[in-house]
């Protein structure tokens, strides 16, 4: 197992929870279609790849990015370009024949009229032309589609192209998803690493999401995490004592395995020099780790999305907390006077923080503290001074 802080990962590499994958199997087979819900960082894409590499023969499963697509078109566009791809047409072949032959007799239409062609068929728009490739997926088989980021994709075209677009391919997504021939062989699993909850909430298009099934990609518990941690420091050729794996979870709390694999991975830096971990070696790789600003500036990049004055009440609900350590809510309604922000708009802010990771109000619901020490300094060493 690679010490791997940053991109997804995949293989030996991926610390396997079979309860989540069993959670994920039996909406599967129930034919329910599933929205991964996890904060940034928390290990959604490894999950999917998880779900590509291992789900058996009777299913065909296919991963699409989209976080790059700005418009309605450009999905669509990169969506058939992903299904046309020859690596996965390839795994069809002998497994799913009949959506083989359907893939292959697609011709993407000319510039001008824009669409799908099967064949010599008159072009067809993508959305129809979508829903006429899931009927013919084969009887036997069950097609999972992955669309990671999507959340990002309907974003984008809120920012870029309107609402009222953002709105109609959510909508044709449902659509397509309760198309009863299409839901008994076709499963669609999302996930973006910002929530599609708030995002259609924003623009008030719960109600095209509302048939999916939630799964929490939750932290690992604390004998996960420190079975993961020692595995991790093991096949590094890291000898660290137990005590020494309990101390380093303590500067985490929050158990999410990129933390884990953070530290680890400062750990292994230092270990190289000199191959010794105590509590003072830990405390070195916590400073390091906190130096890396690309592994923590998205958390102060994503409060672009709320409102400028949503943004700096947000700003300064953090530095509270992180100076304080913890903070009773009366003192953040005192905030929503200051910042002279509404009621609502301030409620909807802090519920967005705890659902995205920064801060809980989990033991007391009066009291407010960041998830992990880590976010919390590294806040109040960035950003609130
Ligand atoms: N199952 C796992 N086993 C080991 N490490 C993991 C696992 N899941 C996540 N990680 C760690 O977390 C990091 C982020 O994982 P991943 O990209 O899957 O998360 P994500 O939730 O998709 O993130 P984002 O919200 O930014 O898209 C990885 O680089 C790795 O360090
Ligand atoms: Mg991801």
């Amino acid at each position: 197992m690679a010490i791997i802080a940053g991109q997804a990962v995949r293989g030996e590499n991926f610390w396997d929870r079979p309860y989540l994958m069993e959670d994920i199997t039996d909406i599967i087979e129930s034919g329910g279609h599933i929205l991964l819900v996890a904060p940034r960082r928390v290990g959604k894409t490894s999950l999917m790849y998880k779900i590509l590499d291992t789900m058996g023969e009777e299913y065909v499963v296919i991963y699409i990015n989209t976080e790059a697509e700005h418009s309605v078109e450009a999905f669509w566009e990169k969506l058939f370009h992903e299904l046309m791809d020859d690596e996965f047409i390839g795994t069809l072949s002998n497994k799913a024949n009949n959506l083989w032959t359907k893939l292959k007799s697609i011709r993407l239409s000319e510039a001008g009229t824009k669409g799908i062609k099967f064949g010599d068929s008159e072009p067809i728009d993508y959305a129809k032309a979508f829903l006429d490739l899931l009927k013919s997926v084969d009887t036997d088989k069950k097609l999972i589609i992955m669309l990671d980021e999507f959340s990002q994709t309907i974003e984008n075209i809120i920012q870029r192209e309107s609402i009222e677009k953002a709105e109609q391919l959510l909508k044709v997504h449902r659509e397509i998803r309760q198309n009863h021939k299409v839901s008994e062989k076709t499963v669609f699993i999302y996930a973006g690493s910002i929530g599609l909850e708030s995002v259609v909430a924003n623009i008030n298009s719960s109600k095209h999401i509302n048939d999916l099934a939630s799964i929490a990609v939750p932290p690992f518990e604390a004998e996960d995490a420190k079975a993961f941690a020692k595995d991790l420091c093991d096949k590094n050729g890291i000898a660290i004592e137990e005590s020494d794996i309990v101390y380093m979870l303590g500067k985490i709390e929050w158990y999410i395995p990129f933390y884990i694999q953070l530290l680890a991975q400062e750990v292994k830096r230092l270990y190289r020099r000199n191959p010794e971990v105590n509590e003072s070696v830990i405390d070195r790789a916590v400073e390091n780790a906190l130096s890396n600003r690309k592994d923590f500036i998205h958390w102060e990049e994503r409060l672009n999305t709320f409102s400028k004055k949503g943004r700096v009440y947000a700003k300064e609900v953090l530095s509270l907390i992180s100076t304080k350590k913890s903070v009773e809510s009366k003192e953040l309604s005192n905030l929503v006077v200051k910042h002279k922000i509404k009621e609502a708009e301030a409620k909807e802010i802090i519920h967005a923080l705890k659902y995205d990771g920064y801060i809980n109000n989990s033991g007391d619901a009066r009291i407010y503290r960041f998830n992990s020490p880590l976010l919390r300094i590294w806040w109040y060493n960035n950003v609130a001074n």
